[in-house]
């Protein structure tokens, strides 16, 4: 399966060369699904009781496409390998992973004949008895108290998200890499503190899709649509959540690493308007001292 995927991947990265109308950052995401999907098919009786099994899962499911993609791509001659890189690339399939699993609770749970189940009980266990109790509109608060923290969790790989892309040199490659973990630290924005997330399906705005794979182009833009889907999370997030303290830390270290490290161009000063988007309103300010813009029509 994983030769499969990996062969569909390089098809795909050698398309985008002469062929425009196949966007290989609309594949690679897609084949990273498409793959969690037949690994758990394989897995049903795997049970996810700690963080540590969780991270296990992860790592197997999709951190190994990850590593298996770097070692092509640095086969491909390419790219030039960086200290770390097997830990770094299997994080970030994970923070792919990790991500998927917060956005398909329902759809995981719901899954007939039987239910997937890949939030650890350690995490889930502190608010519920099981797992499905989430649905229940009786514990909206505590399903959403949960789900801060899986974000939360999820987000410790966002480090080595952002340096597994900043090594990469060329262009079509690192689009390919760049939109998917930029497309995650979205959906986890869009997720936080959304109790649409046990209701129905949670996807990101097509207009704020598109306008990532439309405008993406070099590292800088990746930290800043990094930066401001933090600036989003930051306004999303509730004093009262148990979890505050520590998402609110995480995202001040994500932001000073994109400071830090990116130049945000006047160019794309316009680029990553929340202003646009109500439920972000709150985040003006911290756009002002930011920068990226994905404005959504
Ligand atoms: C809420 O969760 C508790 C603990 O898991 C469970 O006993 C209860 O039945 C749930 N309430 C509803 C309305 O589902």
């Amino acid at each position: 399966m994983l030769v499969c995927v990996f062969y569909l991947i390089l098809r795909a990265l050698d398309t985008v060369e002469d062929d425009t109308s196949i966007p290989v950052e609309i594949k690679v995401p897609i084949l990273i699904d498409f793959h969690r999907h037949m690994f758990d098919r394989g897995t049903e009786e795997y049970k996810v009781e700690t963080v540590e099994d969780y991270d296990e899962y992860c790592h197997y499911a999709a951190g190994l496409v990850g590593l298996g993609l770097a070692k092509l791509i640095l086969a491909s001659g390419l790219e030039d390998s960086f200290p770390d890189w097997k830990q770094i690339s299997i994080s970030s399939g994970s923070f792919l992973q990790k991500t998927n699993i917060i956005r398909d609770y329902l759809e995981d749970i719901n899954e007939i004949p039987k239910s997937r189940m890949f939030w650890p009980r350690e995490i889930w266990g502190k608010y519920v008895d099981n797992l499905e109790d989430f649905k229940n509109e009786g514990n909206s608060t505590k399903a959403v108290q949960c789900l801060n923290e899986m974000v939360t969790n999820a987000l410790i790989h966002v480090e080595d998200s952002l340096k597994s892309i900043a090594s990469l040199r060329n262009p079509a490659i690192f689009r390919s890499c760049a939109i998917p973990q930029i497309l995650a630290i979205g959906t986890l924005a869009n997720c936080y503190n959304n109790l649409q997330v046990f209701r129905g399906v949670v996807k990101l705005r097509r207009g704020l899709m598109a306008k990532v794979f439309d405008r993406l182009k070099t590292m800088d833009d990746a930290y800043g649509a990094f930066y401001d889907f933090s600036c989003m999370l930051e306004a999303k997030v509730d004093k009262n959540d148990p979890n505050a303290m520590k998402i609110l830390n995480r995202l001040i270290t994500i932001k000073k690493v994109c400071r830090e490290n990116g130049v945000f161009h006047k160019r794309i000063a316009a680029y990553l308007s929340f202003s646009a988007i109500p439920e972000y309103a709150d985040c003006n300010a911290c756009a002002s001292t930011g920068h990226i813009v994905l404005s959504v029509s």
